[in-house]
């Protein structure tokens, strides 16, 4: 029993609201060491991250759904403070802001809210959440014992915990809400903090507690998390993790189904059997919360990407894609993970487990209790299967994978053996390249006429732009004498070099592009070098500082320089070099078509675009370019291939899709095995394509017809031309399932006849809206190969193919049970005989 709740709240109390002579359900949220208590009742909870900005609010219910449909039992959010105020004072919570309809809906399908408030909260979003504005609040110091940060902090979090206490949405007042955040990875962070540090938290515990939400509050990594606060772990592994009290639960905030992206990186994909791994790793040690991180990424709409240089999709290879379709086989092998340990759950809330050694690396985690006995099997070997011996029984255990076994003798679950379809999207086209475009060139020759600001020396650029927009113009100008060498014919061309604390930089000279350069997310600084075409006279140097997403983490960031902080030197005069540094430097803030909202329609109306075979003469740096296109039939989900295009920015109907680049993935793609210890880089995807060359298009954006596209591009060569719409959908579907599986479910003894339920069977479904038009390759017997590359092993039963057309051809889903009776015969007696299936997915007729 947690003994920092009072007994009072302990169980649900059905008070009889007065006025409205309504039923209210008030739930007590309490904890021990056991885990969260709802109801009074000890609960194993599975949960997911899914932030709703990073979704349309027509999303959130699908997405929801899924959820509980992949067994899910709680949302977990972080709360998007610079989304929600972003001026001071003036509050923001309307459509994808919009966080009371969001916690309503996941209440709605019957599931539970963890809510994140922080309200720092990294999460590869702009500035870690904090509004731009808080930087220049006088004297603050973020995340540390300093009055005006503590007060701002208390004031957004009082807002917040207001608002949902107006609404009843505290699981003590009947709501969703179950458990709440404050802070967030403070730990590593505080330390460098030293006394201010411990005094923050303290503090921070302290005035979270004090709102009195009634629903526990949570810090994850925060060793000296001050009770009754519960520190819980984030991380791919938390099975070493243990609370810094005995009496408070073991706690996993964040179980990271994959990795986030940047521009220029690698796609970053987690095994869905090393995940499986963990997470049955943490509950066979007596884990008994589990939030996926994330469980669907989304997008990163807008300026909204933290960074720099995080992509604009947070697809994060998490059970839900991007585009809100299911990801196979993550989302339901783990669905079969949660339905196994839901099985157990008695047991594993009523005591601590023995553990015993099966094996060098084998181990049983048992769990004895009077209701039942659980146990996990677990092979730590990452190279080779071990049979052991439980309970006079003997058993396989893959390499790296964990065992689950309801009543300690049937196994219902192995990590590492996936019996459920994966699935292979595609992105096609819907002859929408035939968009007529058309362009309007940013002035960039007329720069400097009516300057912001002009002032001597560098700037830095977050203390002009206040994040009003990503473009800062360092304006200058320098003369050269017709006497230079350079110009006489003698001599090396002059060069510029440029130093910036980043994130882009593109170099005009007299309204000419002449390079630019990029930071990366590890070194944001720029040291640019290169020719400039200078002329006799005056020549107007400007330079085009771009932010790429402010950053979201790091010891005191509000700190950390954007832009161009010098030196600016012009090498190779007569003179030798010229240092511009001090010099008088004008300052504009944004690009014209910015400042003119030509992404918008009323703003694109505004300025003459240039029409037809015309846009294909010039290229030009810093063009904006439009088109309208008709909305496609259908509901697939819907994106843009910018792979045409360099780098910039996208709206449709004055909605911003986000920040695009055509930045080629640099890394190492040679394949990666789910076994052994998993790291971000392990398994990469996509080396040497662009990072990024989609990006969603929500369709509740979209209007029927006429729907307004507007590219900003930076860099000038792109084609517009080839910019198309695509939409999203299943184009396959595969299964690969052995004769033994370990599907021979207890839930299904109980609802299914006895011969029925103990075959394991090939399960096909491809998604709503589309049916099986064709089996690309069918084998019961010893295929080899995974999806998408099947082939015959040396045992095959030649009427595969037939009996899967005839069970499958025309049907959304399928199910054929894995016996000989079902393929004529037994191709190959005392072989385990598996079936491998890849069916095509089509729009159904
Ligand atoms: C965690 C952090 C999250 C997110 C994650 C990486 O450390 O708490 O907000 O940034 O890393 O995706």
């Amino acid at each position: 029993m947690g003994r920092w709740w009072p007994a009072a709240l302990l169980g649900c109390a059905v008070a009889v609201v007065a006025v409205l002579a309504a039923a209210v359900v008030e739930c007590a949220v309490t904890y021990d060491k056991k885990a969260v208590l709802i109801d009074g009742q000890r609960r194993i909870l599975f949960s997911g991250s899914i932030h709703y900005p990073r979704s349309t609010p027509d999303m959130w219910e699908g997405l929801i759904q899924k959820a509980k449909d992949g067994g899910l039992d709680v949302i977990q959010t972080y709360v998007f403070w610079n989304g929600h105020e972003p001026t001071p004072g003036n509050y923001y919570f309307e459509e994808r802001y919009d966080l009371v309809r969001f916690v309503k809906t996941v209440q709605k399908a019957g599931l539970f809210v963890h809510l994140r408030i922080g309200p720092y909260i990294c999460g590869e979003w702009n500035f870690g959440g904090f509004p731009v504005w808080l930087k220049y609040v006088p004297g603050i110091s973020f995340r540390t014992d300093n009055e005006p940060f503590k007060t701002a902090m208390q004031g957004f979090t009082e807002k917040i915990v207001g608002m949902m206490k107006s609404e009843n949405l505290f699981a003590s007042q009947g709501g969703p809400i179950i458990l709440s955040q404050i802070e967030n990875e403070y730990g590593p962070e505080g330390k460098e903090f030293g006394a201010a540090g411990q005094a923050y938290i303290n503090w921070a515990a302290k005035m979270a507690v004090g709102l009195d939400t009634g629903v526990p509050w949570v810090m994850c990594k925060e060793e000296d998390a001050p009770d009754p606060v519960i520190n819980a772990c984030n991380g791919f592994y938390c099975d070493a993790f243990s609370p810094n009290k005995p009496y408070k639960p073991t706690m996993w905030t964040e179980a990271w189904s994959g990795w986030f992206t940047e521009f220029g990186g690698t796609i970053r994909q987690r095994p869905v059997e090393d995940l499986a791994f963990a997470v049955a790793r943490f509950v066979q040690k007596g884990g008994s919360f589990i939030n996926y991180y994330m469980y669907h990424g989304g997008t990163n709409f807008g300026r909204t990407a933290g960074g720099p240089f995080i992509t604009t999709s947070y697809d994060y290879d998490a059970p839900i894609d991007e585009y809100g379709l299911i990801r196979e086989p993550k989302h339901s092998h783990l669905k079969e993970l949660h339905r196994a340990v839901k099985l157990c759950e008695q047991a594993l809330v009523s005591v601590d487990p023995t553990i015993t050694t099966l094996g060098t690396m084998q181990e049983a985690h048992v769990f004895r209790s009077p209701s039942g006995c659980a146990a996990f099997l677990a092979n730590y070997n990452s190279n080779s299967h071990a049979k052991v011996v439980f309970n006079n029984e003997q058993y396989s255990l893959p390499p790296w994978s964990i065992s689950i076994l309801p009543d300690c003798k049937n196994v219902v679950f192995n990590s590492a053996t996936v019996g459920v379809q994966t699935s292979q999207m595609q992105m096609w086209g819907d002859g929408a390249t035939s968009m007529m475009w058309e362009r309007y060139d940013e002035e960039v020759d007329s720069l400097a006429a009516a300057p912001l600001l002009t002032t001597t020396g560098l700037l830095e650029q977050l203390n002009v732009t206040r994040d009003s927009s990503d473009y800062l113009w360092y304006i200058t100008s320098v003369d050269i004498s017709p006497s230079e060498n350079f110009l006489q014919g003698g001599g090396k061309p002059p060069s510029l070099s440029v130093q910036s604390a980043g994130h882009a930089l593109h170099v005009f000279v007299n309204g000419q592009l002449q390079g630019s350069s990029y930071g990366t997310r590890e070194d944001r600084r720029i040291k640019y070098n290169g020719n400039v075409n200078l002329r006799a006279g005056t020549n107007k140097i400007a330079l085009l500082s771009v932010a790429c997403g402010l950053p979201n983490v790091g010891v005191h960031y509000e700190t950390w320089n954007t832009g161009v902080g010098g030196p600016v030197v012009l090498h190779g005069l007569n003179e030798g070099s010229r240092d511009l540094t001090w010099q008088t430097w004008s300052y504009q803030v944004g690009l014209k078509g910015e400042q003119m909202n030509l992404n918008s329609v009323e703003g694109s109306g505004s300025v003459e675009w240039m029409q037809g075979s015309l846009i294909a003469q010039k290229q030009q740096p810093l063009a904006w370019y439009k088109a309208y296109f008709e909305t496609p039939s259908g509901d697939e989900p819907l994106a843009l291939d910018m792979g045409s295009m360099g780098k910039g920015q996208v709206w449709i109907n004055g909605q911003s899709i986000g920040r695009y680049w055509t930045a080629y993935a640099d890394g190492d793609c040679k394949g990666c095995s789910y076994t052994g210890t998993f790291r971000a880089p392990k398994c990469q995807a996509g080396c040497g394509q662009p990072t990024q060359r989609w990006y969603h298009v929500p369709r509740s954006w979209l209007q029927p017809s006429r729907n307004l596209l507007v590219v900003l591009e930076e860099l000038g060569g792109g084609d517009s031309s080839k910019i198309a719409l695509a939409k999203r959908s299943v184009s396959s579907v595969c299964a690969d399932v052995s004769e033994d599986h370990p599907n021979i479910k207890k839930w299904q003894i109980e609802s299914y006849g006895e011969r029925e339920h103990r075959r394991a069977k090939v399960h096909l479904r491809c998604a709503h809206g589309q049916s099986i038009s064709a089996i690309r390759f069918a084998s019961f017997g010893t295929p080899v190969g995974t999806c998408g590359n099947f082939q015959q092993g040396g045992c095959h039963s030649a009427s595969s193919h037939a009996v899967l057309e005839k069970r499958c051809i025309g049907l959304q889903r399928c199910v054929v049970a894995i016996s000989p009776d079902n393929f004529g015969g037994d191709p190959c007696p005392s072989v385990t005989k598996r079936v491998a299936v890849e069916a095509v997915c089509s729009p159904a007729a």
